[in-house]
């Protein structure tokens, strides 16, 4: 079922919290509200769910308009940030709530909560109180709540939030699997990219409120709109530089290089403030824009190693390098970076 947000606002008395929201997540399809706290991820997933009344703007669930329908009134599975499991009931209670409220049989309640429990691997907890429960647990327990009756639109906010990293690991993929299995339309409220990018079909980035580009996890690294998205895809993260055009090339102490060919003379004109952004992937020794400078930070993180590079004039670049430390703390050296994958910034921060 296709969920479509019209113009969707919320404010709380007079601080506007949303403003003209549009977003439509196709039938089946799995997107993330990603973005840092306070952006209004959860305040958009309760407009969906209905648990928020919103101020302006329709929310349809395919063809039907359920902006003022409550939560009970849809078939919703939810997760929420804070998961609230009925303490005084069983945990296969608990997983049964929604299939007693629909009344289905109990042979049929006994079968899709045992199997819902083996899903998530709780089937010797059925019989404990949340209250018995570890955080991680009790989280699972809600997720299986939210499944288990094969809801239309699956709607979670920071569902794995709880879970050691092994655990998480293995939720983000039990998760998805479940979701194309039922093909129930979801959206995942998260603040973090990687569970944002390794779950989900397509991602919407947001910052104060506002959408500020929407696609796959791969457009969103690859072709990041503005500053922002760029900034906050990608582990580690991009490394900027400020820099002004002068004769069709990129100025910065310690960083000098001629402007690529797509660079018409209109569209970047001499004296420009310009933020250049490059991935620490493509900057490395065998790139040919030189870049030099000293060796400030060095972390090997197994596999791979980071430095930072930084330059003359105080700019850092960071650098992820395969095959060991090769360079040490205080070393003076002559890298380079590929300008074909380096993003061009205006001073607004959009991308040139
Ligand atoms: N009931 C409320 N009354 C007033 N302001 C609220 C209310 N709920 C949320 N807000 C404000 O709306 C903004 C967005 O909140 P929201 O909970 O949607 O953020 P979020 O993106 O989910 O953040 P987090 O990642 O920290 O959960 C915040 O500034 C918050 O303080
Ligand atoms: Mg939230």
């Amino acid at each position: 079922m296709e969920i479509r947000l019209e113009n969707f606002s919320k404010s709380f008395g007079p601080v506007k919290v949303i403003e003209d929201m549009d977003l439509t997540i196709g039938d089946c399809e799995m997107v993330a509200l990603l973005g840092p706290s306070g952006c209004g991820k959860t305040t958009t997933l309760y407009a969906v769910c209905g648990i928020h009344r919103v101020t302006s703007g329709r929310i349809w669930f395919g063809d039907k308009d359920v902006t003022d329908l409550p939560p009970q009134k849809k078939n919703v599975g939810v997760v929420f940030q804070s998961f609230a499991l009925y303490p005084h009931l069983s945990v296969f209670e608990n997983i049964a709530f929604p299939l007693r409220i629909r009344k289905d049989g109990s042979a049929e309640i006994e079968r899709l909560v045992k199997e819902m429990a083996g899903v998530l691997h709780m089937e010797e907890l059925l019989d404990r109180r949340p209250g018995q429960l570890s955080g991680g647990q009790q989280q699972r327990v809600a997720l299986a709540r939210a499944l288990v009756r094969q809801p239309d639109v699956l709607l979670m906010d920071e569902p794995l939030a709880n879970l050691d990293a092994g655990l998480r690991l293995e939720m983000r993929s039990e998760i998805r699997r479940i979701q194309r299995e039922n093909g129930c339309t979801s959206i995942l409220v998260t603040h973090d990219q990687v569970e944002a990018m390794s779950m989900c079909d397509r991602i919407a980035l947001m910052n104060d409120g506002k959408i500020q580009q929407i696609g796959t996890p791969d457009e969103m690294y690859q072709q990041p709109r503005n500053r922002f998205v760029a900034g906050f895809i990608g582990n580690p993260p991009i490394s900027f530089c400020d820099g002004v055009i002068q004769d069709h090339r990129f100025v910065t102490e310690g960083l000098d290089f001629d402007l690529p060919d797509r660079f018409e003379a209109a569209s970047i004109t001499a004296g420009q403030k310009v933020t250049i952004g490059v991935r620490p992937e493509y900057v490395r020794p065998e790139f040919a824009v030189p870049i030099e400078g000293e060796i400030t930070f060095v972390e090997s993180q197994g596999r791979e190693v980071l430095y930072d590079l930084t330059l003359a004039g105080g700019k850092v670049f960071r650098s992820i390098q395969g095959g060991g430390p090769k360079f040490k703390i205080g070393e003076n050296v002559r890298w380079g970076i590929d300008i074909g994958a380096t993003f061009f910034f205006d001073e607004r921060g959009n991308r040139i």
